[in-house]
Formats: C-alpha cells, sequence, structure tokens
C-alpha cells in the first residue's frame, strides 16, 4: 500500500488511504476457473445455464471484476452506513474502485445495455471473511434476471408473466414455503408494482429456480451412485423458500437446502427493486433476479469437502474432472492437521466495548494477516479465548489456526516458520502485543 499504483489486468490503479487489496488476491484474478471448460466451477456454471434458453437469458462470462464503488453498491440502494461498504468486508483498490463483492454490481449496466429479456452473468466475486472449509476470499456467483416491458402489455405484465409461467418445465419436488409472497412488515410489495404482478414474478422466480435444483440434485444423485456412495433409498432432498432481505429486490427470498444435518444457502433473489430499470433508463420494465453461489453448489455436486481446492493446482485434483461430466470428487488423502495457538493483546484503544471483538480489531484483519503469509495452508481460524484485564482494562483474544496442506504432510519446522511469520505480521499490520 506504500505503492503510489497497483497493475490489475493491464492496467494502473492509483492507491489511495482505502487501497487494502493485498498481492495474494490480487493474483486471483488471472484464474478465471468459470473459464476453464473442465474445472468443477465451469462444469457447474454450464450446468445452471443449461436450465435457461439462451435466446432469453443472454450469457455474460468475462465482466471484468473491478468495478466502482457506484456500481457495487451506489446503484444497487446500499445505503451509506451498510456494513458491507467497510474496509474490513471489502477489497478496495482505492477510495472508489473495488473488487465486486457480488454479481450484482452488473444488473443496473446490463439492465441499461438491454441486449435481451433477461441475463446470466459468472464471475469472481471477492469479499473478506472468515477462514474455514466453505469460506474463500475469493468465490463465483451467478446472477440471473427476467424482465418483462409494461409498455407491451397494456401496463401490466401479470398476464404475460403467468403465461410464460406456463411454458416452465413442472417438477414433482416437495418445497417448504410457508410464507406468503408479500408480508406488509416482513417482505413488502413496492409502490410501483401491483399485487399481481408481484405474485406472477414471484412463481416464474421461484418455479425457474427449483428447476435448477431439481437438475442439480437429480445429477449430484446419478454422480454417487455411480461412484457407489448412495443406494438411491435414503431420505428424500428438503428443499425451503425463506424471507430474506436485500437493497435491491422486495419481496425478498433465499433458497436453502438440508445437506449434512444443516441448512445451506444456496441463493438469493427477489423481485427487482424498480429504481434499477428506472435509474438505467428503462422504467417500464420489472421482473426478478437471482444470486447463486457455484462453489456452494459445485460442492454438493462433485462431493468436494474444502473450498480450497477449487483453487489446488495440483493435477491429482484437476484431473478428476472433465468437460460436461458430473463425477465423485476421490480424495487423494488427508494429511495431519497441526493446531497453533496464537495469542496477543489488543491495542489499547480497542479494548473498548462494542463492535465484534473489540472496536478497532475486526477478526477478518487476523484472517487476512494468516492468509498473507500461510495461503492456502490454512484449513480454519477460530477465536478460541477471549480475556480482559481485571485492572488494566487490556483486552487479550487466542486464536487456533489450523495448519493442514491438500496436498502434502507439512514438516514440523515449516509449521513453526509459518506461525513466526503469523506472529510478526500481526505485530505490524495490527499494532498489537504477543503473549
Ligand atoms: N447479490 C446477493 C448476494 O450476494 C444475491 C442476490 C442477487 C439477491 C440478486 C437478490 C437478487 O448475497
Amino acid at each position: 500500500s506504500s505503492k503510489p499504483s497497483i497493475e490489475l489486468e493491464n492496467q494502473q490503479f492509483p492507491t489511495d488511504s482505502w487501497t487494502n487489496l493485498p498481492p495474494h488476491i490480487a493474483s486471483a484474478l488471472p484464474r478465471k476457473l468459470h473459464l476453464q471448460p473442465s474445472h468443477p466451477i465451469a462444469i457447474t456454471r454450464k450446468l445452471i445455464e443449461s436450465r435457461f434458453p439462451a435466446a432469453t437469458y443472454k450469457p455474460y462470462n468475462d465482466l471484468s471484476p473491478i468495478v466502482s464503488v457506484h456500481q457495487n453498491f451506489d446503484s444497487l440502494g446500499f445505503p451509506l452506513e451498510h456494513p458491507g461498504r467497510s474496509k474490513t468486508d471489502t477489497y478496495y483498490v482505492n477510495a472508489s474502485t473495488v473488487l465486486r463483492t457480488h454479481t450484482s454490481a452488473h444488473q443496473a449496466d446490463t439492465f441499461r445495455a438491454q441486449e435481451s429479456d433477461g441475463f446470466l452473468i459468472s464471475a469472481d466475486v471477492y469479499r473478506r471473511d472468515a477462514i474455514d472449509r466453505s469460506h474463500y476470499p475469493v468465490f463465483h456467483q451467478m446472477e440471473g434476471a427476467r424482465m418483462w416491458s409494461r409498455d407491451e402489455h397494456g401496463g401490466n405484465v401479470a398476464a404475460a408473466v403467468w403465461a410464460d409461467f406456463e411454458k416452465l418445465p413442472k417438477h414433482d419436488m416437495v418445497i417448504e414455503d410457508p410464507n406468503p409472497t408479500i408480508h406488509p412488515e416482513r417482505n413488502p410489495l413496492q409502490d410501483p408494482h401491483t399485487a399481481e404482478e408481484a405474485e406472477a414474478i414471484a412463481a416464474h422466480l421461484k418455479r425457474s429456480l427449483e428447476n435448477v435444483v431439481v437438475e442439480v440434485f437429480g445429477q449430484a444423485k446419478k454422480a454417487a451412485i455411480a461412484a457407489g456412495e448412495a443406494k438411491g433409498d435414503e431420505e428424500p432432498l428438503r428443499v425451503r423458500w425463506i424471507e430474506a432481505y436485500f437493497p435491491f429486490t422486495s419481496p425478498s427470498w433465499e433458497l436453502e437446502v438440508f445437506w449434512q444435518g444443516d441448512w445451506l444457502e444456496l441463493l438469493g433473489c427477489g423481485v427487482v427493486q424498480q429504481h434499477l430499470p428506472t435509474n438505467a433508463g428503462v422504467p417500464s420494465k420489472l421482473g426478478w433476479a437471482f444470486g447463486v453461489g457455484l462453489e456452494r453448489v459445485a460442492m454438493l455436486l462433485f462431493g468436494i469437502p474444502d473450498i480450497r481446492l477449487f483453487w489446488s493446482h495440483d493435477p491429482r485434483f484437476l484431473e478428476q474432472f472433465s468437460e460436461g461430466t458430473i463425477n465423485r470428487f476421490v480424495p487423494f488423502s488427508k494429511y495431519p492437521p497441526c493446531f497453533k495457538d496464537i495469542a496477543f493483546w489488543l491495542k489499547s484503544s480497542s479494548s473498548a466495548a462494542g463492535g465484534g471483538v473489540g472496536a478497532g480489531f475486526h477478526e477478518n484483519d487476523m484472517m487476512e494477516c494468516v492468509r498473507g503469509v500461510a495461503g492456502d495452508l490454512v484449513e480454519d481460524v477460530r477465536l478460541v479465548d477471549e480475556f480482559t484485564h481485571p485492572k488494566t482494562g487490556r483486552k487479550s483474544v487466542c486464536f487456533r489456526i489450523n495448519y493442514r496442506s491438500l496436498e502434502r504432510t507439512l514438516t514440523n519446522e515449516e509449521i513453526n516458520k509459518l506461525q513466526g511469520d503469523v506472529g510478526a505480521a500481526v505485530v505490524e499490520k495490527l499494532g498489537v502485543e504477543l503473549r
């Protein structure tokens, strides 16, 4: 961050006090896993794309991850105080430029371009986050949208949307969907829409996405049976719609599936807030949008147990997959874990109450130090202890780092060196004092 500019995708960007993009994150930009035909992320993308006719849903697969704060937040109606905008959550190239945190960053521009009635945007997205087997600071999303024009339908699109709904494939999956489409407090209708329009759009949205789930789980089950993992007589798949909130849709939902004992969120969606098409110069259009996490779906489809594997260069991983084929991942080995604790005193200014662990100290900053030193050699990092000194009021925290390579057994010397370097990094970057 002491450099006056950084180069990303052959372009120079000036840096400033907002810049927080470390080299180990910038190095992910050229990977483009969703475009490598035999990579599980690309295979998953194509499987989902196959459920949406390309004539209606135009695919966009190479939009740049470097977007403006306006595209990522303002254009979608994120309030200025939204936590997603903070430096602890988002990678800033500089004060006005970020690495997109979601594919919704391209909604406004794509509505404005008006190249089709719908679209599918697949891309890498970036978020500062915890470290564990299902969280990685870079992942992939697919954004989908479908719009109808009131100009073409006499001022009300409900009948046209229902007609399109009738053309969608039907399925016989049981879906839990206990809430009304519209709830005045929890999930309100937008002023510019009639209840008939919102009901029709919601029905088309839900059916379209349920058809994706039917396809994905059908394929996952076939692959499991082929691998001898399942006999095909287990409990039926449980899928549910729950109410959600996004600044750019209303009403909004999330789709969850019951997987390995827990409800797993696959996607967010809803009826597009009318300010988006209006500001994009297409005020007579209305419809739905969704954003689905591709790693989540790929982990279910291929049985991939750790999100770091997607980034592996190891041929023992990459050579297991081929274009157009869904098969179960065969783990090459589970190498031994090694747990190391690191404890430190927070800066006295950060001992004040509030703001999570301590005001001025954010767990994501700790995560970033660990990733900067040890990269993919860390499986997870957990806060295991917090302590406030009774006399001085100083606060101390202890994190447990689980070092484990996906590719080999780490040596003691190597781990001790990494642990020492993590200690030096937190002292330098976070100004804390090791205990
Ligand atoms: N962008 C949202 C997210 O990343 C998902 C979403 C997309 C929700 C489109 C609604 C509509 O969580």
